[in-house]
C-alpha cells in the first residue's frame, strides 16, 4: 500500500471514531483556534468535546495553553468543529501530521476552514492587538504535507495555490468588521518552523520579500485544505512587533496577554463571519 493509501485508511478510522462522538452534528465549518484563541470555543451550544488523543492516528497537542481537542456544535446558528489547540512543527510533528486533522474535518464533510493564529508583525505600520487577514502566504518551514509517493490518493499531487485565501471569505469578514468597528489589517503570512522566534538579520529579509506578520503554523493546514478543494479564510491576531522591529524583543508571555485582551472582537469577528457564510 502506498503512504497516501495508509492514511486515506487511518483518515476513515479517525472518521468513524470522531462520528461516533459527534452524534447527528454535521460540520460544514471547520475554524482552528490558535495560541490565546481557544476562548471561542466556550461560545459553541450544545457542545462536544473530544480530545485529540481519543482519536484514533491523532497526535496529542504538547503546546502550553493549547487544549487539544474538538468542539463540535452551534455557533452563528451553524454547525462548527472547532479545533482548540493545534499541531505545531516546533512540537516534532511532521508536515503530514500537522495537515491531518484538516483532512479529518474535511473527511466529515466541512467545505470552509477558517484558520487562526497569533503572529509577529514585521509590517512596521501594524500594530500589537491589530486582526490580520492572511492574503497569501510563504512557506518557509521547510517541509509541505503533500509531499509522498502517491499523494494522488488522496487528491492531485500538483494543484494550484493562487487566491489559496478565499478572496469572498476575506470580504465577508472585512465587512464584519467594518460594521463593527474592529480595525483590521490584510497582509501576506511567513510560517516558519520555530520554536526559537526569528532573528532581526530574518525578520529583515522576510520584510523585503514582502511578509507583514509570521508565525509557527497555519502553512501545512492551508496547503492540506487547498489540496482537497476546501476554501480556506485566515486570521491572525498581531501578538507582538517581529523581533528588532521597533526594537521588539517576543516572548511568549505577550501573546497570551493580548489574545486575552482582543478576545471579544476575536470571537465576534469569526462569529459573526460564520452567521453570515453562505453553505
Ligand atoms: N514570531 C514567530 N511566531 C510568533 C510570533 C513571532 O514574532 N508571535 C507569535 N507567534
Amino acid at each position: 500500500m502506498s503512504d497516501f493509501n495508509v492514511l486515506k485508511a487511518q483518515l476513515s478510522d479517525s472518521r468513524y471514531a470522531l462520528q461516533a462522538r459527534l452524534g447527528e452534528r454535521q460540520p460544514k465549518i471547520g475554524i482552528i483556534l490558535g495560541s490565546g484563541l481557544g476562548v471561542l470555543a466556550e461560545d459553541i451550544e450544545n457542545a462536544v468535546s473530544v480530545h485529540f488523543g481519543d482519536i484514533p492516528h491523532m497526535k496529542r497537542s504538547t503546546a502550553m495553553t493549547h487544549v487539544g481537542q474538538f468542539v463540535c456544535g452551534n455557533l452563528g446558528g451553524k454547525c462548527v468543529i472547532a479545533m482548540q489547540g493545534r499541531l505545531h512543527g516546533y512540537e516534532g510533528n511532521t508536515p503530514r501530521e500537522i495537515a491531518y486533522p484538516v483532512w479529518l474535518m474535511h473527511e466529515l464533510g466541512v467545505e470552509v476552514l477558517i484558520t487562526t493564529n497569533a503572529a509577529g508583525a514585521i509590517n512596521p505600520a501594524f500594530e500589537v492587538g491589530d486582526f490580520c487577514i492572511m492574503t497569501d502566504h510563504i512557506n518557509f518551514t521547510g517541509g509541505n504535507p503533500i509531499v509522498g509517493t502517491e499523494p494522488n490518493e488522496l487528491a492531485m499531487r500538483f494543484f494550484s495555490m493562487y487566491e489559496a485565501y478565499d478572496p469572498a471569505l476575506r470580504a465577508l469578514v472585512k465587512e464584519v468588521a467594518r460594521e463593527a468597528e474592529i480595525p483590521v489589517r490584510e497582509g501576506v503570512y511567513l510560517g516558519l518552523l520555530g520554536p526559537s522566534f526569528e532573528t532581526p538579520a530574518e525578520i529583515r529579509a522576510f520584510r523585503a520579500w514582502g511578509a507583514d506578520t509570521v508565525a509557527m503554523s497555519v502553512i501545512h493546514e492551508v496547503i492540506a485544505a487547498r489540496h482537497v478543494g476546501m476554501r480556506v479564510l485566515g486570521i491572525s491576531l498581531v501578538s507582538n512587533m517581529a523581533c528588532g522591529v521597533q526594537a521588539s524583543n517576543p516572548s511568549d508571555f505577550e501573546v497570551f496577554q493580548v489574545a486575552l485582551e482582543r478576545s471579544d472582537d476575536f470571537c465576534h469577528l469569526v462569529t459573526e463571519t460564520v452567521e453570515r457564510l453562505a453553505l
